[in-house]
């Protein structure tokens, strides 16, 4: 703490991010104390150093023993104070960090500043006090929306919520603060507790209305339900009640496995990039980006890169074919104008400075990084790569965004395999988080390091992935889609095992998904592959037969589902294609359980995660988590496949693999590693370094 006249100034130094760890808490009450006994002392200014505001309480510490003081221990205290706490705002003030700043009389923030309660995304709800004094300060549904949500808001908005009461020129939080103290010192004014407002109403209807709607937007998850509870305390309960309900509602959820998932995955999506292969490397400069193709991929790659700020120069066939990709990706643009994503000044800014199209590829030749999105062809692409090599500048980096195919035979077209690397977007590209970084055999790892901090850029987690056919993702998937394809085959329907995933959590189901992305993808990878199939492989064709048909799926208003009116509805021709491949093949039926479906796809899932791991193309169990939870749907709340198999025993997953080899003995060969860890009584976390 320190002095300066009458105005007491306690800044938090915990970096990287001020977390409230145990030490600033006790730091806090104490200073907190002292402050208000120093009778010299006529306002409080409570600030942070460094980067940001407190971002919440240290996520470190949950799972262990609480110490004290508690953090709503702190924040009373705070709150109890008689003489006013200005709290000066800036970098992100989020979790724990808001709520202490909710107790503070008065709030001045810096423009930039943002603010959240992120805790529904860490398995939890606002534990000190949030969902007390929010709803007192702001409009009770802004409340619902802020808790129930975890999104973040801007100064212009908190300011007209009324959760600060003013934004402060400059970019100096802590002066902010000491000018907003003197003013009240001045005008004599008095603390301002939140807990003595009136809780603002909520609408009649709304929390049910909330209750609803979170029930289908945040499908299995315990905490947003748990945050409404503690909301409508709220409203019901005087201030010291409801805050004895919240901290009791908030401890259940801190014992609960969704928030063991939850923290597990935050942690992970931070660790993934900490590779020693880049550890001190610095990546190239990206400022400008190519993209040779404006298909589906290419249009959402070149729109990603401008909503972050980079200029896109985008090759396509011929004129046409570029008009096309010029309107699709101006489309595309036009909607983040719709969604608030983007202003219209910014839009027209993009159109007239930082977007072109052309036919040209000499036109790629001042690009820091091009990606390659062209049909998955190895002969086409290999032919780009020899022509990209050709024009684009010394020290340029080539990246495909191939689905499945080998990055080295690609890199081997060009006369710098160093700078060649594997950038694999998924679709829509502008709004999936995962890139697969693919590094190739003679990958540089500068380049490899410019992948990682292209990710960043473009607000996406990055995964190192090695090379093999369809790297860490669609390797996964190709064999958990093979052990669903046996379900169906053994007597489940497509309809009955997207039922089962979607209750076990997964947004769509499999074959939906399928019928989204176009069955004919598949249906080619399955054609190059034939050749070298292996003979005793027991192989579903009834994804063969609806392609034959030309249902591709949602495109051609048929795949696994009808599409009449938009819609999916289950089809009794698909079930009739099934039922005759298993006639053919003898297949004496019988029904599966929802259970049994999932325990299936998991049990292909983590067994094909374990050989992609000991093979060494992903580098840890956390890398397949982080990989499954942000580009398959897999739900965030279960903490990914390797996490999911650890809570549930890796030997029952052994179990069940042994089990369905009676079936399919071809298809269930367990992971050596996956046996080794078993025989060890290890776990998939004991090697995630
Ligand atoms: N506790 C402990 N460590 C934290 C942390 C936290 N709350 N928040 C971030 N960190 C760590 C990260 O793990 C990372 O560590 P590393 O360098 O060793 O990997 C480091 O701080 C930097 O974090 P990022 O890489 O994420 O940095 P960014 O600048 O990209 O993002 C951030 C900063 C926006 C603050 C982001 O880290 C974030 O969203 N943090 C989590 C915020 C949060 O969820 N707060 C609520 C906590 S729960 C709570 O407060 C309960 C309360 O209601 C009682
Ligand atoms: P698409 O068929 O929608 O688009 C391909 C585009 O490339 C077309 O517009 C075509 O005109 C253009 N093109 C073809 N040859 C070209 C050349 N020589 N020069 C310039 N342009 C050329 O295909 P899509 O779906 O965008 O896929 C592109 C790549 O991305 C493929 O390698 C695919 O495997 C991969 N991918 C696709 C995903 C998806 O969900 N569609 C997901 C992740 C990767």
């Amino acid at each position: 703490m320190e002095r300066l006249g009458d105005i007491a100034v306690i800044e938090v130094s915990n970096p990287p991010v001020n977390a409230v760890s145990q030490p600033v808490r006790a730091g806090l009450f104490e200073t907190v104390a002292q402050a208000a006994a120093d009778h010299q002392v006529k306002a409080i200014v409570i600030c942070c150093a460094g980067r940001t505001f407190i971002a919440g309480a240290d996520i470190r510490e949950f799972g262990k023993p609480m110490l004290p003081p508690s953090l709503p221990e702190v924040i009373n205290r705070i709150e109890a104070t008689a003489k006013p706490v200005v709290i000066a705002l800036h970098g992100t003030a989020l979790g724990g960090g808001l709520e202490l700043a909710l107790g503070g009389h008065y709030r001045v923030a810096l423009a930039s500043a943002r603010f959240g309660l992120p805790e529904v995304t860490l398995g939890l709800l606002p534990g000190a006090g949030g969902t007390q004094r929010l709803p007192r300060l702001v409009p009770f549904s802004g409340a619902v929306d802020l808790i129930t949500s975890g999104r973040q808001i801007g100064a212009a908005q908190a300011l007209d919520l009324g959760l600060i009461d003013k934004i402060a020129e400059g970019d100096d939080a802590r002066s902010a603060g000491l000018d907003y103290a003197k003013v009240l010192i001045e005008e004599s004014r008095a603390p301002r507790p939140t807990s003595a407002l009136p809780c603002n109403p909520p609408e009649p209807g709304a929390l049910d209305a909330a209750r609803t709607r979170l029930a289908k937007s945040a499908r299995g998850q315990i905490a947003p339900q748990k945050a409404l509870d503690a909301l409508q305390g709220a409203c019901d309960l005087p201030f010291a009640e409801g805050l004895t309900q919240e901290r009791a509602l908030f401890l259940d959820l801190m014992n609960s496995d969704q928030r063991g998932a939850m923290i597990h995955a935050f942690f992970a999506e931070r660790q993934v990039g900490k590779l020693d292969e880049i550890k001190g490397i610095a990546p190239r400069v990206i400022q400008s980006i190519g993209v040779v193709g404006g298909g589906t991929m290419g249009a959402g790659i070149a729109t990603s890169a401008l909503l972050s700020g980079l200029s896109v120069t985008l090759a396509e066939r011929d004129s046409e074919a570029a008009e096309r990709a010029y309107a699709a990706v101006t489309g595309l643009l036009k909607n983040a104008v719709k969604r608030s994503k983007l202003s219209e000044a910014k839009y027209v800014q993009i159109k007239a400075e930082c977007f072109k199209t052309t036919k040209y590829y000499a036109d790629l030749a001042p690009c820091d990084l091009v990606v390659e999105a062209v049909f998955e062809s190895l002969d086409v692409k290999k032919e780009v790569f020899g022509k990209l090599d050709a024009v684009c500048k010394p020290g340029a980096i080539l990246a495909t965004n191939t689905s499945y195919l080998d990055v080295n035979a690609i890199a081997a077209m060009t006369e710098r395999p160093r700078d060649v690397i594997g950038l694999h977007f998924f679709s829509p590209a502008h709004v999936m988080k995962l890139l697969e970084v693919v590094v190739a055999d003679n990958t540089a790892p500068e380049v490899t390091a410019t992948g990682f901090a292209l990710a960043k850029t473009l607000g996406k987690v990055a995964v190192r992935s090695g090379v093999c056919d369809g790297f860490i993702g669609n390797r996964i998937l190709s064999q958990y889609r093979k052990a669903l394809d046996g379900a169906v085959i053994a007597g489940a329907s497509p309809y009955d095992v997207d039922r089962a995933l979607v209750a076990f959590g997964l947004a769509m189901g499999p074959y939906a998904v399928s019928d989204l992305a176009g069955l004919d993808i598949g249906w080619a990878t399955r054609k190059r592959l034939a050749p070298t199939r292996d003979p005793c492989e027991a192989y579903a064709e009834f994804a063969d037969r609806l392609c034959e048909m030309g249902r591709f799926g949602r495109k051609t208003g048929r795949g696994y589902y009808l599409y009449a009116e938009g819609r999916p509805t289950p089809d009794p021709e698909v079930d009739a294609i099934i039922a005759a491949e298993r006639t053919a093949k003898g297949v004496k039926t019988r029904p599966l359980s929802a259970q049994e479906i999932v325990d299936r796809y998991m049990a292909a899932m983590v067994n094909e995660a374990a050989r992609v791991v000991e093979d060494g193309i992903a580098r840890r169990p956390l890398d397949v988590d982080v990989t499954l939870l942000n580009g398959y749907g897999f739900p965030r709340w279960r903490g990914g496949p390797m996490y999911y198999a650890d809570r549930v025993g890796l030997d029952k997953i052994l179990r069940d693999i042994t089990t369905l080899a009676a079936e399919d003995d071809f298809l269930w060969q367990p992971a050596p590693l996956l046996q080794r860890l078993v025989a060890d009584g290890k776990t998939f976390s004991s090697l995630n370094t």
